[in-house]
């Protein structure tokens, strides 16, 4: 498994705004790129990443919510996608590996309904709650080019890309 860089707001925006293409289908060199992936947000670390975070524009998620004391719980989404999205809302303090040091509140839908290739190509669906709804809308939205960032007020965004501009000039 290979740690590969991650793709920040500061640098390689550009990338971080393209619209990832669905997978054909999930064979191995697909899981070479998931378990490259994994270590990477294990490197990082961090509880979720999307391929585009490493400049690869497929649909392809990994996530891992286990604390740090429990054994670890990869999860991967290839292809996924929201089927049902509750009316109740959940906010949450979100950050992200792209816009390192910068977390702020996001609401989103409490509970979602998914649909997704898992690592062996087996199609799931299941209901989503807490922070993994939370994370799973986070990540589908890296899919579409979209960032957290994007649901802050402009003034907002705009700081959080300045800061993080300035903390890249700074360890230059
Ligand atoms: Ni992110």
């Amino acid at each position: 498994m290979t740690i590969r860089p991650i793709l920040t707001v500061d640098s390689d925006m550009a990338v971080l705004k393209k619209v990832s293409a669905p997978v054909e289908t999930v064979d191995d060199d697909l899981r070479v790129l998931m378990d490259d992936m994994l270590e990477t947000m294990y490197d990082a670390p961090g509880i979720g990443l999307a391929a585009i975070q490493i400049g690869v524009p497929k649909r392809v998620i990994v996530m891992d919510l286990a604390r740090a004391e429990e054994p670890k719980a990869p999860r991967f989404f290839v292809n996924p996608e929201i089927l049902w999205a509750s009316d109740e809302m959940f906010v949450y303090e979100e950050g992200c590996l792209s816009v390192p040091e910068i977390y702020d509140e996001v609401e989103r839908p409490a509970h979602v309904r998914i649909r997704y290739l898992d690592y062996n190509g087996q199609q799931v669906e299941e209901e989503a709650e807490g922070l993994f709804a939370v994370c799973i809308q986070h990540e589908l939205d890296h899919l579409n080019g979209v960032l957290f960032i994007d649901h802050l007020s402009r003034l907002k965004r705009d700081r959080a890309i300045s800061k993080v501009r300035k903390a890249a000039r700074e360890a230059a």
